[in-house]
């Protein structure tokens, strides 16, 4: 009998993952079984998990019981079709689970792509619900797959948060801090903050002293300082705060070092997912949390339909080579492997330069 495999953990232990089987659905009307050919994994799906019931993760892909499935980004094959717009054949890109197959409900769909129409996935973010059909790909976003699973999401919100930045004059600061720096959304945001039009920004990156060679490899902050030294800085430069790391005791020694010269304190990221949130009451400006989607939606409805994507695609395909070749590409096949490849990702293991692409 044909099988499922999912890697799934528990929703509120998600460094505990398990590999599942079950047998593959029986399609209903409307619904196709994609079989997921490979995904990425990086810290952004811990996020996933670690926000799963803050921000509605877990509502993707139901498990069962105290189960969760993280999603990830990644390829799927049409591999059975009762939709009549959607044949068996088609390669899709999108949101799945970490799983060898997913049963998606498309809606209107057309040879472009669609969007996933399943009543639980109703209320979610529209940016995740969309599928994007592949055989018709431009050859150069073709000759890339591992790197559109991997980096795209980061990258795109890497261009957005420099869009922020730009759209609010950087804050009146002059230097930007980005927190975990090793990490693929802190270098993309660095890279699109160096290149404001409105303000030139010195760009200081913020990481693990095991990581600090790796990002001053990268060639892309102006300054890399490690965690221990933040009070090296100089407190008194009008300062903004973009953060992936989450770390509430670092956020808060960033607020009180800097006080009334921080100007800006955007939260982006969860990277340091097991150490204490930030307190409320901190010196300096009020922390506000960054989410790419509301951001797309707004200059979406700004600028009009597909402007964005084109400016932020042509932006990201430009950088691709050059973050690119800071990384190497990891393939794990097979249940036992992606296990092995996520408790590496969930328990800070997994260096800077990996980029891990999974199967199962
Ligand atoms: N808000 C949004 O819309 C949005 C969108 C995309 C991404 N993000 C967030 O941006 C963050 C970065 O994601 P990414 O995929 O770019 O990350 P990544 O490249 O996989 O980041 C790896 C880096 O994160 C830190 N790290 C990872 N796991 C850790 C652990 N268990 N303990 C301590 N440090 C750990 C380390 O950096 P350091 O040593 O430098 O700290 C590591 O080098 C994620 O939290 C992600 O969710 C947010």
């Amino acid at each position: 009998m044909a099988m499922v495999t999912r890697l799934r953990v528990k929703r509120s232990a998600f460094d505990q993952a398990e590999i599942a089987e079950a047998p593959l659905p029986r399609l209903e009307d409307g619904e196709v079984l994609a079989r997921i050919e490979r995904f990425a994994l990086t810290a952004n799906n811990i996020t996933y998990a670690a926000a799963g019931d803050m921000i509605g993760y877990w509502k993707f892909f139901p498990d069962e019981g105290e189960w969760g499935q993280v999603p990830v980004w990644g390829f799927a094959v049409i591999e059975d079709s009762r939709h009549s717009d959607v044949p068996v054949g088609a390669r899709i890109y999108g949101y799945f689970p970490m799983a060898s197959h997913v049963v998606l409900r498309p809606g209107r769909a057309s040879d472009r792509g669609f969007t996933d129409a399943s009543p639980h996935r109703a209320d979610l973010p529209l940016v995740y619900n969309q599928y994007q059909r592949t055989e018709g790909d431009p050859p150069a976003l073709a000759a890339v797959p591992d790197l559109r699973c991997l980096l795209f999401p980061l990258l795109f919100t890497g261009y957005l948060i420099g869009d922020y930045l730009e759209d609010n004059a950087a804050f009146g600061a002059d230097q930007l801090l980005i927190g975990s720096a090793s990490s693929k959304t802190g270098i993309a945001a660095a890279h699109h903050a160096k290149s404001l039009a409105t303000r030139p920004l010195e760009v200081v990156g913020l990481t693990s002293a095991r990581n600090r060679d790796f990002t001053v490899a990268l060639g892309i902050y102006d300054r890399v300082v490690t965690y221990d030294e933040l009070e090296t800085l100089d407190a008194t430069r009008p300062t903004a705060f973009v953060d992936m790391s989450g770390d509430g005791g670092f956020i808060a020694r960033v607020h009180h070092h800097f006080a009334d010269a921080l100007k800006a304190s955007i939260g982006v990221g969860l990277t340091h997912w097991d150490s204490p949130r930030a307190a409320k009451d901190l010196p300096g400006a009020t922390p506000e949390f960054f989410f790419a989607p509301a951001q797309i939606a707004k200059r979406q409805q700004q600028w009009g339909p597909g402007v964005l994507e084109t400016k932020m695609g042509e932006a990201n395909m430009a950088f691709l080579p050059s973050l690119a070749s800071h990384l190497k590409i990891e393939r794990h096949e097979g249940g036992d492997a992606a296990k092995a490849a996520y408790e590496s990702m969930v328990n800070g293991r997994t260096p800077p330069d990996a980029g891990v692409i999974l199967a199962l």
